[in-house]
This record gives C-alpha cells, structure tokens and sequence, in this order.
C-alpha cells in the first residue's frame, strides 16, 4: 500500500488526516461519519457551530451534497474548479449537521492539487476539512507547520511540500439571488466578477453583510507574536517608541525600494514580496518563522488598499486583531 492508500484507509475506518491543498493544508475526516467529524473540532480546539468545507474529487460529486445546484454555481465549478473557490450551497437533508454547523447550507470545493485529488479519489467520498492548524491561529502552508502545531493528535500527515498560493479559498454564498463573497481569498475577486459579467451576472455588494462564519470572526489567523500594521511612514517612529520602551522589535515590509520614506532604525527586517500574489504565497509561512524567533513586538508594513490585495489586508487585520485579543500570550491558542 503506498502512503496516498493508507491515507484513505485510514480515512474510511475514522483517521483524521492532514494533506496538502493549493491554498493551505486540511485535516480532513470523512464527512459522512460524524464522529470522525468531532474528532477535527477537537484537534483543532473549534467550536462545534462553525461548519467546514467538504472537498470533493469531481465536481459531479456535488449532487450528493447540495440539495439544489442553480446554473450560477455550475458556470463557477466549469470555470474555477479543480481551483481555490468555495461555493456554499443548501445543503441535502443527509448531510450530517457535525459538518455544516447545524446550518441548512454546505460549503463544497474541489482543490487544485495532486496530492489532495489523489486521496480523494482514493477515498472516494466527500472529506469535510477545515485549515490544519488550531483554532484561531495561523494555517499551515507546509507540513511542517501541521506536525509543529497538531503532532500526533493526527492519524496521517501528507507531505505535498508548500502551498502554492498560500491563503485560504474564495468563499462564495449561492443561497440568496446574487453571488456574495463570505471571505475573499486565493481567486481574485476580478477572475470572479469577470467570469460572472459574461453571464450578466453581478456580486453583492462587497459590504453586504455576510451570513455567521468563523473566518469572519474580527480574530482570527492570528500568530503568537503581537502584531501591527502600520503605513510604510509610521512605521520608523513605532519601532522607535517600542525600543525606547525595550522590547525586540522586528518589522515586516515589502520588498521594494524605500526612498522617500523615513530610515528605519536598526531593527531586523523580514522581506515578503512586493506582488500581491507573491506576497499572499509568503505571508504565513513567515508569520511561522517568526514565531519561533519570538520577537515581542512584529510591525508590518501595510499594503497598499487596493482590491488586489484585499484577502492579504483582511487577513492581517484579523492577525493583529487576535495576537492582541490573546494577549500577546505565546502558544494561548
Ligand atoms: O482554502 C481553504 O478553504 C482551506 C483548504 C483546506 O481547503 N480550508 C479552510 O477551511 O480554510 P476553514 O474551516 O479554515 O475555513 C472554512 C470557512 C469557514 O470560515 C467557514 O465558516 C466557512 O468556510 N463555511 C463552511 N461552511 C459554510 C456554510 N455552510 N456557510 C457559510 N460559511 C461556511
Ligand atoms: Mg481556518
């Protein structure tokens, strides 16, 4: 039996097993067995009313999950899947409640990934997976970051290397008349409107107000070390007041020129790239990084407010919000 095999053994006897995706790794369960189900919300510390993704080989597996399939959501699974779109949907009655949080609705989405396709092939049903890292923490875009935060509490841990775009999935909400984006992510949102305008389709309004879901708690993705975001000019000045006050500083910033803007002082500087997308690829696993380094203070340099860079902006919101809400507490998570 090769490693793929015993993963989706382990799977159908129960396993919870963390396996990579294009986006971020998943612990994944067999969505049809609730209590393997319960046993992610444990590993990861969730609470049990926030639903999880299932992850499906074929989109033609949708059928056993949605109770109704507008044409909408068919033109998005053509277009974007195998791909890092989530579409929510009215879930069929059978779908245990463990999975969807005990709403009527489901989230599905075929990942764009060899490694996750070939269990869940192997596997052959739907694997109900949530981002493989504790509640409220950063994800994993490696598998390491899995085994440094889950360890043995999972059955299986598959190594696909690092994520390819590094950011959670597009959330995509089909219950009401327009499309509604839940949480920006890995698709840009121009792909999205472009592929919805050919069919004369628009999206709600980006400032709608979304259904209850988790991602959009303000906390979340948070690293341990404390965290702000400052523009590129305030930046110098906070470095100084937190030195003055003694703490280990280090800053987080774009990889561009700075000329023009006030010298930082000699605090160490962590480089992501400059591009968007680049940047999203890069953003957590540094965030891992320097956590280990266990700085007290991490101040990164905002990107610029600009639609292309709106999933990056919402996360690092989010991780400033958390680290503060935990209190700066390393590992309270
Ligand atoms: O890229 C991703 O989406 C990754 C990989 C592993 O596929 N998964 C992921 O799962 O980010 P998780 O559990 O960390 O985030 C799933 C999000 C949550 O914010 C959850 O509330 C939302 O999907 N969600 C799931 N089912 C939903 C539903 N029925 N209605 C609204 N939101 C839902
Ligand atoms: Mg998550």
């Amino acid at each position: 039996m090769n490693e793929i095999e015993r993963a989706a053994e382990s799977l159908r006897t129960g396993g919870v097993v963390a396996f990579p995706t294009e986006t971020v790794y998943g612990l994944g369960a067999d969505a049809r067995n609730e209590d393997a189900v319960r046993r992610v919300f444990a590993i990861k510390g969730r609470p049990t009313e926030h639903p999880l993704i299932v992850h499906l080989a074929w989109a033609a597996q949708s059928g056993e999950w949605a109770a109704e399939i507008p044409e909408t959501a068919r033109r998005l699974m053509q277009r974007f899947w195998p791909g890092p779109l989530t579409l929510v949907l009215p879930a069929r009655i059978d779908v245990p409640r463990a999975v969807t949080g005990g709403q009527d609705s489901v989230a599905l989405r075929v990942p764009n990934h060899p490694m996750a396709l070939a269990l869940l092939r192997a596997f052959g049903g739907g694997l109900a997976a949530p981002s493989a890292n504790r509640f409220g923490a950063v994800s994993p875009t490696e598998a390491q970051h899995v085994r440094a935060a889950l360890g043995d509490s999972v059955d299986h841990v598959l190594d696909g290397g690092p994520c390819s775009y590094g950011l959670e999935s597009t959330i995509v909400s089909l219950l009401d008349g327009c499309p509604q984006v839940l949480r920006p992510g890995a698709l840009p949102l121009a792909d999205l409107r472009d592929a919805l305008d050919e069919d004369g389709i628009k999206l709600a309004d980006l400032t709608a107000s979304a259904p209850r879901v988790p991602g959009a708690l303000a906390a979340h993705y948070a690293p341990a070390t404390p965290l702000e975001v400052h523009s590129i000019e305030t930046l110098a000045t906070r470095a100084e007041v937190l030195l003055a006050q003694g703490l280990r500083v280090a800053v987080l910033r774009r990889n561009r020129d700075l000329h023009g803007t006030p010298t930082l002082p000699l605090v160490p500087q962590f480089l992501l790239p400059a591009e968007p997308e680049a940047y999203a690829r890069g953003l957590y696993a540094r965030l891992h990084e320097l956590d280990h380094l266990a700085f007290d203070r991490l101040l990164v340099e905002a990107p610029p407010v600009d639609e292309a860079w709106w999933a990056v902006n919402d996360r690092l919101a989010r991780s400033a919000r958390g680290s503060w809400s935990k209190g700066g507490l390393r590992g309270s998570n």
